[in-house]
């Protein structure tokens, strides 16, 4: 018998294949601005400083490398919790909001599916239209009932009266992801005017928001970039936060995260932790220990912790930089106005507003790679080469719309 005679092939990530086939042109002159990394201007995802020396230290220092418990590494969890919900969050002093760590923002999102599907029962979950599309497949996956909200529409605009619309419509007690800034993809985030709205509806409907945290300290700032978790957390008393180390502390590949729950009492926190270990006990039994010990290291010596913020800041104001170089050079071109959201954007990644037939003869003619959709990593841009990048632009917004054949890379 051939076991495995059933099995077909799933197509790969499309941002995936988009780095292939950048990775195999030949051109020159080619531009990266597809996979969500931060790039600096050598073109290079860099390890920050402040992780190279608490790197150096844990050699010196770690004396094991025996599991750490379920949890996670408390130092890890209890300072990155304020790193979220600020050192005078009531939930934190009132010992009814913790932190599990997971292997990044992912398994996060992983482990708040699995929850979710076990323990709530019969809730759906409502995510942004668009969004990052392993959300998708993430709450898929885990059996949960996907829907859409509006966000972003065919004109590129943030779309709050549709939005709220459709968050008033939903079915009492299901889940409402919401991106805590510099949503990807499109890089539109929501006002605190707009922030407070979403407030009313969801404690009106009683819904759980369940908030990505992925980029913290790329949109604004470290603290301005929270403060709309901080007023979920402060408003209401349940609340699921996914938090993120891969962006900000650069550790991408180290697998840091955590799962925030906050819980109406300790008791109730208790229960719900028990669930969450066992859940993680059969997902990945522990999580990976260096990236944690690694962000503890930083976020508990001042220097360090100064020395990150310094580097972090850099990393944001260079993208911001970014953003407002492209659309200076965009505006010879006649084009600075069409295009002036990418400076109203936050965080990496930018809707451009380009069409698949745009995007797909940026990628043929001038070597210049995003995703379908139309988002650009904006933090791939180089500084030297606005004037290309401009003029490339410039030529597939002038040249007449074709329908696609085939299907974008998105
Ligand atoms: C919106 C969003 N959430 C979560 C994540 C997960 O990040 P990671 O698992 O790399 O920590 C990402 C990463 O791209 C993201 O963009």
């Amino acid at each position: 018998m051939n076991h495995f005679a059933s099995v077909t092939r799933v197509p790969g990530d499309p941002i995936l294949s988009l780095m292939e086939a950048y990775r195999a042109d030949s051109h020159p002159g080619k531009l990266d601005l597809g996979v969500g990394v931060y790039k600096d201007a050598q073109g290079l995802t860099p390890i920050p400083k402040a992780v190279k020396l608490a790197e150096q230290s844990l050699l010196e220092t770690e004396t094991s490398k025996g599991y750490i418990g379920g949890h996670g590494d408390p130092l890890f969890t209890q300072l990155l919790a304020k790193l979220v919900l600020g050192t005078d969050n009531q939930a934190l002093t009132e010992l009814r909001a913790g932190a599990t760590q997971t292997p990044g923002g992912t398994g996060a999102l992983r482990l708040a599916a699995d929850f979710i599907r076990h323990q709530l029962p019969g809730r759906g979950i409502w995510l942004s239209d668009p969004t990052w599309p392993i959300h998708e497949s993430i709450f898929a996956e885990a059996g949960l009932r996907v829907s859409h909200y509006p966000y972003v529409g065919p004109d590129n605009c943030l779309n709050v009266e549709a939005m709220l619309a459709a968050l008033n419509q939903i079915p009492q007690g299901d889940v409402v992801l919401l991106h805590a800034c510099c949503h990807n993809p499109t890089g539109f985030d929501l006002s605190q005017a707009d922030w407070l709205r979403v407030l009313e509806v969801v404690k009106a409907r009683e819904l759980l928001p369940l908030i990505d945290f992925a980029y913290q300290g790329f949109g604004d700032g470290l603290e301005q970039d929270a403060w709309a978790v901080r007023l979920f957390a402060d408003a209401l008393p349940e609340l699921l936060i996914t938090s993120s180390c891969s962006k900000n502390f650069g550790l991408y590949r180290e697998r840091t995260g955590a799962l925030l729950v906050c819980a109406a009492n300790t008791e109730k926190l208790i229960d719900i932790r028990s669930q969450l270990a066992f859940m993680a006990r059969n997902l990945w039994s522990t999580p990976p220990a260096h990236g944690a010990a690694v962000v503890a290291t930083i976020l508990a010596n001042d220097d360090l912790k100064a020395l990150w913020v310094d580097e972090l800041n850099h990393m944001r104001q260079r993208v911001a930089s970014l953003r407002e170089g492209l659309v200076a050079a965009l505006e010879p071109h006649g084009l600075a106005e069409r295009f002036a959201h990418i400076s109203q954007q936050r965080g990496m990644f930018s809707y451009t507003g380009l069409s698949p037939t745009q995007v797909k003869r940026l990628r043929e003619d001038f070597s210049i790679y995003m995703v379908g959709s139309g988002r650009a990593n904006v933090a791939g841009i180089d500084a030297l080469r606005f004037e290309q990048l401009a003029q490339a632009i410039a030529i597939v917004c002038a040249a007449p719309e074709t329908i696609m054949e085939s299907g974008s890379m998105d």
